[in-house]
């Protein structure tokens, strides 16, 4: 990755910004440890400090810890522990030992000792680890530091977008697999198998629980129950699922139609091509939140078009019945994170954006720039929860909604890259060289 100096660099840079406007002298970022199950001795799969990954391309590496202050070169203690239990750790040689001072340790101990009286000065963002309770630090996740850096990591380097576009490469393998083997009639399972499959994953490896969704199942907008066997008729799959490279996240979704032809394939394309339509109006200087809105106008046309409505759009829009059939957000931030942090702060002195109550689970409320990372990601669902509000209301044509109910539903996801005049679609980038 012949841009991660310049990232390393950016970061730096971000931290040294960050830290004056806080007033703190030095960070301590802690990568974490694997969190141990109730009364038992397993852990769950481990996640990384997402401010560890910031700095370095390392995700394995709990209880280890990066130290910076201004003006001095990043100190890495690795942990690789005296332990005949696992497998050792391993520390490949790689471009980014070029740009800290790398001690490998071997005992939390030994960090502290080095550290000395610089631990007293330096504001510590990691999750809660015993041994460390007991550290006299400057301050703990304080929240002005972290509202600083969320602010900032809204602008992606160049490296994150390459790794951005690597995770969406890995992704799009996976998700072609996938939908080679809902079309050989797979069950939920052998289809997220596939999927992992064709890229060599573990479960644990991917950035959340995939969504493979047969029929009714794609209304459920976290479905990850993966029925065992095949339904009797796959008449629609809904499949969200991503890829991490190097920490970065890729989050796709799409849908397939059984049947080449028919009610449910014609949805299908028309909220592909209003996800298009609405990632081609993309510029900068815009607010998420009205492309959000506008979003909503579209599902409230296609909801007309496809006759589940008897009254104009406008009034589908203004009677808030788009939100029961597009319940979600347009769509987030994404990065080192899935919902990528900073989509509801103002400023970087922490500031938030007040949430709207007729949108409230939409998660980006800033202005869009270049160098944005985010997903759009429009849905359209038969969601029984949220129709039972309008029961016996003749404005729905309830014999068309009841025609969808067996498929479930529609979602379409890309991530893009917002440029100085338009998008980069990563995703849609990423499908074309999988071809
Ligand atoms: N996969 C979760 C989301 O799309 O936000
Ligand atoms: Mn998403
Ligand atoms: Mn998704």
């Amino acid at each position: 990755m012949g841009n991660y100096a310049n990232h390393i660099a950016t970061v730096q840079q971000r931290f040294d910004e960050a830290l004056t406007a806080t007033g703190f002298d030095s960070v301590l970022i802690y990568s974490g440890q694997p969190a141990v199950a109730f009364l038992d001795d397993n852990p769950y799969p481990f996640r990384v400090n997402p401010m560890f990954k910031y700095w370095l391309p390392i995700t394995e590496s709990p209880k280890s810890f990066i130290y910076y202050q201004p003006g001095q070169k990043p100190r890495v203690y690795l942990f690789r522990p005296r332990d005949f239990w696992h497998a050792p750790v391993q520390i490949p040689t790689a471009e980014w030992q070029d740009h800290v001072e790398l001690k490998v340790v071997d005992n939390l101990a030994q960090v502290r000792s080095d550290l000395g009286d610089k631990l007293t000065a330096a504001a510590f963002i990691g999750e809660q680890y015993e041994p460390v309770t007991s550290w006299q630090l400057g301050a703990r996740n304080p929240q002005n530091l972290i509202d600083h850096l969320h602010f900032q990591r809204s602008q992606k380097t160049a490296y994150e977008l390459d790794c951005l576009r690597k995770a969406n490469r890995i992704a799009a393998r996976a998700h072609n697999a996938a939908r080679d083997a809902f079309y050989a009639g797979a069950s939920e399972i052998e289809i997220q198998h596939a999927y992992l499959n064709a890229i060599k994953f573990r479960e644990q490896e991917v950035p959340y629980n995939s969504i493979i969704a047969l029929n009714e199942h794609s209304a459920i907008l976290h479905y990850d129950v993966y029925d065992r066997t095949a339904p009797a008729e796959s008449r629609s799959f809904l499949i969200d699922a991503g890829a991490l490279y190097n920490g970065y996240c890729a989050d796709i979704t799409r849908t397939y139609a059984a049947q080449k032809s028919g009610f449910y394939q014609e949805l299908v394309e028309a909220v592909d091509q209003a996800e298009q339509a609405i990632i081609r109006a993309i510029k900068p200087g815009m607010s998420y939140y009205d492309l959000h809105v506008q979003m909503h106008h579209m599902i409230a046309k296609i909801l007309v078009d496809f006759n589940f409505f008897k009254i104009s759009p406008e009034e589908v829009y203004e009677r808030g019945y788009t939100n029961a059939f597009f319940p979600h957000g347009l769509g987030h931030y994404i990065g080192l994170q899935v919902h990528d942090v900073g989509g509801f702060l103002k400023s970087a002195d922490g500031q938030s954006f007040e949430r709207s109550a007729r949108h409230p689970f939409l998660r980006l409320l800033r202005d869009i720039e270049p160098g944005q990372v985010f997903t759009v990601e429009p849905g359209l669902y038969v969601v029984d929860q949220l129709l039972e509000a309008f029961d016996g209301n003749d404005d729905f044509n309830w014999t068309r909604i009841a025609e969808l109910r067996p498929y479930g539903g529609v979602r379409i996801e890309d991530s893009v890259h917002v440029t100085e005049d338009g998008v980069e679609n990563i995703t849609r980038d990423a499908f074309a060289e999988e071809k």
